[in-house]
């Protein structure tokens, strides 16, 4: 709690420009949240955890400023919000290492994002990306976070930092709150448009299967026209017909209808047509975001003392469970 409001934390990796995926799934869920008195939220540009994969120093830089601003255009608004970057808080990587001391080998084996990454990413299967869900523990644990928005893709993580936030308590008494999943209004995992069984996703190799939050109007509509669907013919939400459903998804999740309302609305409709309309009501939602970025990545010195004012603030909550923690595992306080 802090002052008297309950605290939630989420955040994003900076390795690439987000997708529409990130961005239904996900930032558009907190930015409904703007006017919730009695939440006290935390995003964070999760740029720590971007290096477990090879990336390259300019574009980390480049992708955490746009990230960024990303947020703030979309509608988090940063007098309300704490919007900070992992790496401007040092109190991660610390609660990290602490917390990778009481974390099991087999735990983490067993993390299927780890075995997909390291799969996909065979020359390089570093102990940072093994670890990853430890720091990603240390984000939550370290806000007393009572929320945590993430997508279904991310609930092994949460769940691997509910029983560490335990276990740790089960040792030295009630240091962390146990963490809850928080499912936004809008739950849905968007797919790649070229291949509708899996994710949508920033690294993805096939540019036409995401659609990127920069993307300008006609590379959305062009997108969707190539994505793949079946040969039916028709308009119809149902997990046979997982290009069609994906669609759906995107149409709802965009213009706020539910699927039955829009099976309806294209009864008798080519795939074209629908195509067409999903397109349009995606750069009709992306439009002003983009509008808004453009006007604020401009402006560099506004944004420069948001970042130095929302790391201070950040720093001196994380700074406060740090303190704790290390009291409790027996370190030495530095003598004033
Ligand atoms: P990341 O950067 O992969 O994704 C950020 C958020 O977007 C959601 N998401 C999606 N939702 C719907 N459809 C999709 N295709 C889609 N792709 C991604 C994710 O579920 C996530 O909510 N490990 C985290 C970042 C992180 C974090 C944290 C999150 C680091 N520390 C602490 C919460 C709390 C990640 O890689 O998210």
């Amino acid at each position: 709690m802090i002052d008297g409001k309950k605290v939630l934390l989420s955040g994003m990796q900076s390795t690439g420009i987000i997708t529409l995926g990130n961005y239904l799934g996900a930032l558009k869920n907190w930015v409904d949240l703007n006017d919730d008195e009695s939440i006290q939220c935390f995003y964070a540009v999760m740029d720590l955890h971007s290096i477990t994969v090879r990336q390259e120093p300019a574009a980390l830089r480049k992708n955490g400023r746009i990230l960024y601003a990303l947020y703030i255009a979309a509608g988090l608004d940063p007098e309300k919000n704490c919007l900070f970057f992992q790496s401007h808080v040092p109190a991660h990587a610390q609660l990290a290492w602490i917390l990778n001391c009481y974390t099991y080998m087999g735990e983490m084996n067993r993390m299927t994002q780890f075995k997909d990454k390291a799969a996909k990413h065979a020359d390089n299967i570093n102990t940072g990306l093994f670890t990853y869900p430890v720091l990603m523990a240390a984000d939550i644990l370290l806000y007393q976070a009572d929320m945590v928005p993430v997508g279904k893709d991310q609930m092994q993580h949460l769940e691997i930092a509910r029983d560490i936030a335990g276990r740790f308590n089960g040792i030295y008494g009630d240091v962390f709150t146990i963490p809850e999943a928080y499912i936004g209004k809008n739950g849905a995992k968007i797919m790649s448009l070229q291949d509708p069984s899996k994710k949508m996703s920033k690294s993805d190799e096939n540019p036409n299967g995401s659609i990127l939050l920069l993307d300008d109007m006609d590379t959305i509509m062009r997108k969707f026209k190539k994505a793949v669907t079946d040969s039916d013919g028709f308009i119809a939400y149902t997990d046979d017909k997982p290009g069609i459903k994906n669609l759906i998804d995107i149409y709802c999740a965009s213009t706020g209808k539910t699927p039955d309302e829009t099976v309806k609305e294209f009864d008798g409709c080519g795939y074209g047509t629908f195509k067409e309309a999903v397109g349009e009501s995606v750069a009709a939602v992306l439009k002003p975001v983009q509008d808004k970025y453009h006007a604020l990545i401009e402006d560099k010195a506004y944004v420069d003392s948001l970042m130095k004012e929302n790391a201070e603030k950040a720093s001196y909550y994380a700074n406060k469970t740090l303190r704790k923690v290390m009291k409790k595992v027996g370190f030495i306080e530095l003598p004033r």
